[in-house]
């Protein structure tokens, strides 16, 4: 497990208010940025990759991953993406062919080495990460300037690996990528601010919507959203009120359009014990992270929600049942 989903907390919450799809062909970049380069093909990079190179402001989009396998997979997903796109009739044949005509698939780091943008999409380790920003800072040209898409690794330690604390910045992505509008873009204390103000424009640039943070855990949406779903189970620790009527509460009272139980059985409870327990251990004087009893018990007992059948609901598949008694 991984906490890569961290973003998924959010993603569930904002998915229905977003628009359709964010394909479209500009001519222009306000970043200035020509060549950009995604590494890491994965959930969230393959939706990178494509939504860069669907936007039509880049000569070029360099994917990147190490083994080819992965790099066939993620190709795979693009294509698939665009694909359904096609059929949709949200994306013309034309179009397609441009996107994908423009993504350079590769397994050979050098070919990122005159990028002007990279962004990283590798799994959620910091050893990985390490190693990566290592070999990278010594294979891109000095101009290129790096972005994680991390969910809860400190951005300001991976910069200082890169080599290129001034030229270094987070650009956080929901899943699904082609969907969800926001890209929380990440400043911290090193970054230049001409670097940071290229970054912001690019999010645009690519048809999302960006939103400035500094480099703090969970950054804005869940630094907001994740003690929330703590808070509801700390509720259920103490017996304050049952799982359904706390998600009833707050789908009828507070408008969202699924209770924080159901969403964090939703996203796997392991996925927020992960967060939370690494949050803690970092930052023990922040009251908002706590470790409720409820959760670690059920992840003990293997009940990690919706992909294991039990957490604080029964389900089957994607289809909620009822409380666990
Ligand atoms: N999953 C989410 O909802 C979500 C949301 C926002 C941000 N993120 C963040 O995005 C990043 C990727 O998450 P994901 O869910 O896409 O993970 P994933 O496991 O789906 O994909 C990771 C990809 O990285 C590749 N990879 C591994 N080592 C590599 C290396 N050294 N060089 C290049 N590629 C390498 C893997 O082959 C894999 O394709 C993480 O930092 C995560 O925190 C995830």
């Amino acid at each position: 497990m991984s906490s890569s989903a961290l973003a998924s907390f959010g993603s569930r919450l904002l998915l229905k208010h977003q628009a359709k799809s964010s394909h479209r062909f500009l001519s222009t970049s306000a970043s200035g940025f020509d060549k950009v380069g995604v590494i890491g093909l994965g959930l969230m990079g393959h939706g990178v990759c494509q939504v860069a190179a669907a936007s039509g402001v880049h000569s070029s989009v360099v994917a990147f991953e190490p083994e080819q396998k992965f790099l066939d997979l993620g190709k795979d997903r693009i294509e698939k993406s665009i694909g359904k796109l096609v059929s949709k009739g949200k994306m013309s044949q034309e179009d397609a062919d441009k996107t994908l005509g423009s993504i350079h698939f590769t397994t050979d780091m050098s070919d990122l080495k005159d990028t002007d943008f990279i962004v990283e999409a590798v799994i959620e380790n910091m050893d990985l990460k390490r190693d990566l920003y290592t070999s990278l800072g010594a294979t891109c040209d000095e101009k290129t300037i790096f972005a994680s898409n991390t969910s809860s690794l400190s951005i300001g330690e991976m910069a200082q690996f890169s080599g290129r604390t001034d030229r270094f910045v987070g650009v956080h992505f929901f899943n699904p990528v082609q969907l969800m509008k926001l890209v929380e873009v990440i400043k911290t204390d090193e970054t230049d601010q001409a670097v940071f103000d290229k970054a912001y424009a690019w999010v645009n640039d690519i048809g999302k919507v960006p939103v400035s943070c500094g480099d703090t855990p969970g950054f804005i949406v869940n630094r907001l959203l994740v003690p929330s779903l703590l808070q509801a189970m700390l509720m259920v620790d103490r017996n304050d009120a049952s799982v359904k009527d706390i998600d009833i509460s707050m789908q009828l009272g507070a408008g969202h359009p699924m209770g924080p139980l159901h969403l964090a059985d939703y996203i796997g409870l392991d996925t927020a014990l992960f967060i939370t327990q690494g949050w803690v251990e970092k930052y023990p004087d922040e009251p908002a992270f706590v470790l409720p009893k409820c959760l670690k018990e059920k992840v003990d007992a293997g009940d990690l929600g919706r992909k294991t059948g039990k957490g604080f609901y029964h389900w089957d598949g994607d289809k909620r049942g009822d409380p666990v008694a």
